[in-house]
């Protein structure tokens, strides 16, 4: 079979790091493996435009795998065009960057490695509420650059303790972020999910569900949004949602760039609505040089990192060989990996029951 791997480039970071598994240099760990069984693995970065590597490979590929770091973005046409394809594997947590309903239609097999970066992420994001409350990043630059200016640091520090966390989404990374709050003594935790955590699981943190989301945005003093992007969550952060917001709460967002509306984002931030964002998600990725989220003010945005720690690539090249492994061998794929298969959604966190919708 060909299978064919769209990979971020990891020059000569791969190279001094060998456990950057998740790399063009490194291709996951796969290669003797694959080719061991007589499979031919084709591992490109170049992934943007007609004449694109992806685009050339793809007519003839069986199998591919892509990341959500460095989106190879499995449109309808390209779908079309991928005759042989038949499994889609995502190397991390995210499938997005495919055209699920398109891959429906076309009967394709799209997995991921459920779990595998989860506690990345949700470690992420704790970093990113504390560094936005404690005004880190302005303070840092400041001693970068020769100053000493107390007030201008803590002008814009507050504590966690006493303030109201809300996660949008409450699944394996909004549950673990609300895990790792409870020793913060927050005023409250809140969650706006249409899948209701187990009773247990809410008692564990002393998280309380809100039913609206604009009830729940409006009593947050941070917001973090932990669910997938799908129709219902492309561009759900729009003016009014963000009207929705306590003025000057803070908005971390480490799940999809795009749930974010870009430009409405920035007057939010210019305006004081929001008082500061941060997070790795953006659209397109890689980010284009002028993305207006790189300059806003009180940003603290990274590169796509948080769900591809050391750790994490450990895990998600290991999940990709299984999952690869179980097709080979024609064996079934674990239930939590699968996204979409037989022409149906698998996973209940892309399907938004219309009802629940705010
Ligand atoms: P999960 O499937 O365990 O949980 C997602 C939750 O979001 C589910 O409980 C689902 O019901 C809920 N949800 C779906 N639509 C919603 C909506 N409109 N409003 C509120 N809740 C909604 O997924 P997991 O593992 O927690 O990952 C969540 C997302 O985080 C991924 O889909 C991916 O986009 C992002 N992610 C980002 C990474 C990074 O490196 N920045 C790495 C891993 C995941």
């Amino acid at each position: 079979m060909k299978v064919l791997a769209i990979l971020y480039q990891g020059r000569e970071h791969a190279k001094e790091e060998p456990r950057l598994l998740g790399t063009v240099e490194n291709e996951l760990g796969l290669r003797q493996w694959l080719e061991s069984q007589g499979h031919e693995f084709v591992v490109t970065h170049d992934k943007e435009g007609d004449n694109s590597e992806f685009d050339k490979q793809l007519p003839d590929t069986d199998i591919l795998i892509t990341t959500p770091f460095h989106p190879g973005y499995l449109t309808a046409e390209r779908i079309a065009k991928a005759k042989k394809l038949k499994l889609c594997v995502t190397a991390g947590v995210g499938s997005d960057h495919i055209d699920l309903p398109s891959a429906n239609k076309a009967k394709l097999t799209v997995a991921e490695v459920t779990g595998s970066n989860v506690v990345s992420v949700a470690e992420h994001v704790v970093m990113d509420i504390l560094v936005l409350l404690r005004n880190f990043i302005p303070a840092h630059e400041q001693v970068v650059r020769g100053d000493w200016d107390v007030a201008e640091a803590a002008k814009r520090a507050y504590d966690l303790e006493g303030k109201v966390i809300g996660t949008v989404g409450a699944g394996r990374i909004g549950y673990r972020v609300l895990q790792r709050l409870k020793p913060f003594d927050c005023k409250e935790l809140l969650y706006y999910d249409y899948q209701p955590l187990p009773e247990a699981a809410a008692k564990e943190v002393g998280a309380r569900r809100v039913e609206k989301l604009e009830d729940m945005l409006s009593q947050c003093d941070v917001v973090t949004i932990n669910c997938p992007l799908h129709e219902k969550t492309l561009g759900l952060f729009n003016k009014e949602l963000l009207s929705h917001m306590k003025k000057g709460a803070i908005l971390v967002n480490t799940a999809r760039g795009a749930i974010v509306d870009r430009d409405a984002l920035v007057d939010a931030v210019n305006s004081g609505q929001v008082s500061a964002y941060a997070g790795d998600v953006w659209y397109p990725q890689p980010a284009p040089r002028d993305h207006p989220w790189r300059t806003m003010p009180y940003n603290g945005m990274t590169p796509h990192y948080s769900g591809t720690t050391l750790d994490a690539q450990a895990r998600y090249a290991a999940g990709t060989k299984d999952i690869l492994e179980r097709f080979f061998k024609g064996e079934p794929q674990i239930p939590e990996n699968l996204i979409v298969q037989n022409g149906e959604f698998a996973s209940k966190a892309y399907v938004q029951p219309t009802k629940a919708l705010s």
